[in-house]
């Protein structure tokens, strides 16, 4: 049963998706820390509710990079993290927690990569710029997480048509919906051994 370590920053349904898929077995993983960087973040209270322990480590609590650095690291190994899950978190990740799970972090980002990541290409930014490149269709890349934003290999993708009168608002919908069952099956073939990960 691999351990689930996650991150987030907002509003975490992701992270409540992911933990679904735990709870009903369609996932063989348990969620056993949910970080946030953010203490008022909505993911932090979705957690506790399913008795997930959860950690408050961000600039307010650890102004220091390297204190907060070593304090997730702390975290994570503390819980005997197998895996690190950036569900909707916006910060980049330290060297200490990237060297101490290298190949064992992975994003899910709201777009086809390499197209529309990056700096700033976080939430309804990234749907607002597909539209205004007016792009046929976007969708869902999870990867793994090599300390740039948005780069690291591919892992899984798939696409999401866009509507003619389609809006960021409803793309975003269209494509959190496609997120919320392409991350637990990722990380499902990361656990059965069908996706076979570089640390591996
Ligand atoms: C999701 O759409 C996720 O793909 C995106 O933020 C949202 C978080 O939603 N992540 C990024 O843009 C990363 N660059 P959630 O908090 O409800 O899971």
């Amino acid at each position: 049963m691999k351990k689930l370590g996650i991150l987030v920053s907002g509003r975490g349904s992701n992270m409540v998706a992911i933990a679904d898929a735990c709870e009903q077995g369609d996932l063989s993983a348990s969620v056993e820390l949910v970080i946030s960087n953010n203490k008022d973040s909505l993911a932090l209270v979705s957690a506790q509710e399913k008795n997930i322990k959860t950690a408050h480590i961000g600039s307010s609590n650890y102004p220091d990079p390297d204190a907060l650095d070593m304090a997730m690291t702390d975290a994570l190994n503390k819980h005997h993290i197998d895996l690190v899950l950036l569900a909707g978190y916006m910060k980049k990740i330290g060297p200490k927690v990237l060297s101490s799970y290298r190949g064992r972090i992975i994003n899910i980002h709201p777009s086809l990569l390499p197209k529309f990541g990056g700096k700033g290409m976080f939430g309804i930014n990234v749907h607002r710029a597909v539209l205004a490149a007016g792009e046929k269709e976007s969708g869902v890349t999870i990867h793994l997480v090599d300390g740039e934003y948005d780069q690291g290999a591919i892992l899984a993708q798939q696409t999401v048509s866009i509507a003619p009168n389609e809006t960021s608002e409803s793309l975003a919908a269209k494509v959190l919906k496609v997120e919320h069952v392409l991350f637990a099956e990722t990380i499902q073939k990361i656990v059965d051994g069908s996706i076979i990960l570089p640390s591996d």
